[in-house]
Formats: structure tokens, C-alpha cells, sequence
């Protein structure tokens, strides 16, 4: 969705028939957001095919063409809360930390935007959060140990703070991560997102949404956990929003039973496509 030119626009606008940038029955969409069908993928550069990446994801893919500048990463939820093993956190998605640093690195290097997408409430979201959320997010079955009440204290003197709340220690990436998202952060190579609920692109807008129209960012390759709750639920918002949506199966991870990945992945692939970090990391090299 680059902006086109003033008179490309006004044609398209008011031109006999809404008409397609190239018509013809490999271009779908429309004049602001397409995709075009090629003999072996899809180019999903929208017309800014210049220093384009193809991508050779697995089938049914094929070949997929992105434009780096309109591309990022979004890595959710890979937080203390859902991984610190002191906190009860999920072994398979700490597992996946080498692999992610693995594509953060790569994605830099191609000018490609990595965006944290990470819970981090404030005291307003507390006042207007509903309580299927807070039932959610109780470690006892009470509102009382739900989002925002205090987690004590682990490991001698790490002060673990209020649940999921915006800047305590709980809510900090994980492990390697926290000093990565630190640096990327510093250096304007990444951005750093709070959400207030499992999807980070829900409702009219989000500080996410915000930032991908701000920078003409239409492709998003996602990973975190749980694959089938926060990365789902951002993967599934940026769908019906029109992103690109690439879920990468080697940086995602869950706790819930393996249906639950099951279907994920079934309409992942229909949604948009799924590839793991070794189909993608080589041609980003
Ligand atoms: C597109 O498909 C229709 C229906 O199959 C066909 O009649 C038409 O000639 C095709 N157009 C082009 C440009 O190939
Ligand atoms: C916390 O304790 C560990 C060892 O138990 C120590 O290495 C670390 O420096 C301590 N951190 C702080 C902030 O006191
Ligand atoms: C990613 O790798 C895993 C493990 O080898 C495999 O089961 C899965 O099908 C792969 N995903 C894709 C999209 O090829």
C-alpha cells in the first residue's frame, strides 16, 4: 500500500469501473492493495518490485516475492510471564529464543523492521478490561491474582511486579531477548508495541496498526506464543485488516494441546502462508 501516484489514484477513483492497477487474472485486489500471481509464487511488492526478495517457502507457496521496505517481523508475547521457568513458563517457547535471535538478526541486515508485540497494561486498560480477560489471566480461580496484582518475588531478589503490567519485570522479553529488543530499540532498527489484548491489531486501531500504516509496512512474518492465541489472534486481525500475514512455524510455540496448532496451521496456510526460519533465513543471507 505505497502511495501511488496523485493521478494514478484519481484515474482508478474515478475512472468508468474501479479497475485493478494491471488488469488482467493474475492481479488480485485492487488498485491500493494487490497481489500478483506469478508463474511460480506470488509478488506481494505491489508494484515496488525493486530490491525485492524471493523467498522459495515450502509448498503449496512456491516462490514468494516481498519488497523488504514493506516487510517486518512481529515477535509476541515472548515475555518473562509466559517463559521465565520460575514464573511457570512454557520450556518449547524458550526453546525457540536462538532461532528468533536468528531471524531478528537476518531481518536487520535486510532493512526489514522488527516489532515487538508484547502485553503491557496500564491502569486504564485495567478499568476497561472485560472479565472474560480477567478469568483468563487468574492463577487461583480470583480477580485477585488476575492482571495487575503484584507477583512477588522469585530467584531471591528479581522483583517480578504487577501482572503483565507496561514496564514491570514480568512483562520484559525474555532471556537474550530483553537485551536484543534493548539494542534494536536504541539503534531505530526495531519498535516496541503494547497491547491489551491477545491481539495486538484488534478494534478500530492499535499503536501496531498505527505504525504499519505510518510506514507503508504491508507484510508481516509472525512468531511467539501461544501460536494459537496472541500470535493467532494478531495474525488473524492483520488478515481481515489486509496485511500479508507469514506465520513461521520454528519461532512459534504453545502450551495448548497439538489441535489447537492443528487448526492454526491449516488456516495459517489459507490466510497467508507458512514457511520455518530455514526457508527464508538463506535467501535473507
Ligand atoms: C480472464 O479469464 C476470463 C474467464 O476465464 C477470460 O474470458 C478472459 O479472457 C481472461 N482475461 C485475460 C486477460 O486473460
Ligand atoms: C541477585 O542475586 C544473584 C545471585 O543470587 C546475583 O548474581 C545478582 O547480582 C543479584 N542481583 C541484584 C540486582 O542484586
Ligand atoms: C517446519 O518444520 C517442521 C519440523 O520439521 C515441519 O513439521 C513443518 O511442516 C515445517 N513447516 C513448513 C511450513 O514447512
Amino acid at each position: 500500500m505505497r502511495p501511488l501516484g496523485y493521478f494514478a489514484i484519481l484515474a482508478a477513483i474515478c475512472g468508468s469501473n474501479a479497475q485493478l492497477v494491471n488488469p488482467n487474472n493474475n492481479t488480485f485486489g485492487n488498485v491500493f492493495n494487490f497481489w500478483m500471481k506469478t508463474k511460480d509464487g506470488w509478488d506481494l511488492t505491489r508494484g515496488h518490485a525493486t530490491n525485492g526478495v524471493t523467498l522459495p517457502l515450502p509448498q503449496p507457496a512456491g516462490k514468494v516475492t516481498i519488497q523488504p521496505a514493506s516487510s517486518a517481523l512481529v515477535i509476541i508475547d515472548m515475555q518473562n510471564f509466559f517463559l521465565d521457568p520460575d514464573l511457570g513458563g512454557d520450556p518449547l517457547g524458550r526453546a525457540l529464543v536462538p532461532t528468533t535471535i536468528k531471524m531478528i538478526d537476518a531481518f536487520r541486515a535486510n532493512g526489514m523492521k522488527v516489532l515487538w508485540t508484547n502485553w503491557g497494561l496500564t491502569e486504564f486498560d485495567l478499568e476497561s478490561m472485560p472479565p472474560a480477560f480477567f478469568r483468563a489471566f487468574s492463577s487461583d480461580g480470583t480477580s485477585a491474582t488476575s492482571f495487575g496484582s503484584d507477583m512477588g518475588t522469585i530467584r531471591g531478589n528479581i522483583s517480578v511486579g504487577r501482572k503483565l503490567m507496561r514496564g514491570s519485570w514480568n512483562a520484559q522479553p525474555f532471556g537474550d531477548l530483553f537485551n536484543e529488543q534493548v539494542a534494536g530499540v536504541a539503534r531505530g532498527t526495531d519498535f516496541y508495541f503494547n497491547k491489551n489484548r491477545l491481539s495486538g491489531m484488534w478494534g478500530t486501531s492499535t499503536p501496531m496498526q498505527t505504525f504499519l500504516q505510518d510506514n507503508l509496512i504491508t507484510t508481516l512474518f509472525f512468531g511467539g506464543v501461544n501460536v494459537d492465541q496472541c500470535v493467532w489472534g494478531t495474525l488473524l486481525d492483520s488478515f481481515y485488516k489486509g496485511y500479508d500475514v507469514i506465520l513461521v512455524d520454528d519461532i512459534s510455540a504453545t502450551t495448548s494441546p497439538s489441535a489447537a496448532t492443528g487448526m492454526v496451521d491449516f488456516n495459517a496456510a489459507l490466510n497467508g502462508w507458512r514457511a520455518n526460519s530455514t526457508d527464508i533465513l538463506p535467501a535473507l543471507m
